[in-house]
């Protein structure tokens, strides 16, 4: 169920990419990287609005399947940036009540980082708050195409039957199952486009896209995206 709060419903299900973190720098004339770390104290301070708004799922993009692309430098960059979060995360999530799940395929990454990831999810699964979502080597295409070959290796040992393959079957083979769709996608940096995103759970999410910079968004710049969801009328498809 949705939460009222000050007149306003809060969506159960916020998703976020977070973008803008190298033209954040380049004005400033600093390196990119810069970017990225003032970009990863404002995924902390967003962690802890959301859980006091009552917002039940906040999933951020935190790095996709494509920004391998990147120059080695500012990848090796986001890599100790991600070690470092890693850590001030934990103690965030067990101050906040908060549950930490990621999404995406964490294989490529070093081990140190995976047994990060693996340690993050088991000492905050008992928490009741919020549940924060990091969308890490996450690609929608990708996430896609590992649920078909899970499938296709149950469908082969007898485990399910074709016609047994629904929606709600399919969904469960994705990262994100037993997680409803996003209610609300809120990009930063004004580009109005998925860039491989959740491609499934979107189907019929709001999409709200800002001009704030991703190190600059705050709680007024998420208060102002809720408040433009309230005004929208959802219809799934049907007549109102
Ligand atoms: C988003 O900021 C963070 C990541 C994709 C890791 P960008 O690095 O994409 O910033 P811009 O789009 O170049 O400004
Ligand atoms: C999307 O931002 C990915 C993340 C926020 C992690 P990008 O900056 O990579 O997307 P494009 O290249 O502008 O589509
Ligand atoms: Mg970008």
């Amino acid at each position: 169920m949705e939460k009222e709060r000050e007149g306003m419903v809060i969506p159960r299900h916020v998703a976020l990419i977070l973008d803008g973190n190298g033209r954040w720098a380049k004005k400033r004339g600093f390196p990119r990287t810069m970017g990225h770390k003032e970009g990863c104290k404002t995924v902390e301070k967003t962690v802890e609005i959301a859980a006091r708004m009552g917002i039940e799922y906040l999933t951020v993009y935190g790095f996709s399947t494509e920004n391998w692309k990147r120059s080695a430098e500012e990848v090796g960059a986001l890599m100790q940036l991600f070690r470092y979060y890693m850590v001030r995360l934990l103690k965030i999530a067990s101050a906040n009540n908060v549950r930490v799940r990621m999404i995406g395929d964490r294989n490529r990454f070093d081990k140190d980082i995976i047994e990060g990831i693996n340690r993050l999810e088991s000492e905050t699964k008992e928490n009741t708050g919020l549940t924060f979502v990091i969308a890490v080597n996450y690609g929608g295409r990708d996430e896609i195409v590992r649920a078909v070959r899970h499938l296709l290796a149950d469908y082969q040992a007898g485990v399910i039957q074709a016609d047994g393959i629904t929606e709600t079957l399919l969904a469960s083979y994705l990262d994100t199952a037993d997680m409803p769709d996003p209610d609300l996608l809120i990009r930063t940096s004004g580009e109005i486009r998925l860039s491989n995103y959740l491609l499934w759970q979107l189907a019929y999410t709001e999409i709200y896209v800002t001009d704030c910079l991703w190190p600059d968004f705050n709680k007024e710049e998420l208060e102002k995206a809720i408040l433009a969801y309230n005004k929208r009328e959802r219809r799934f498809g049907g007549i109102k």
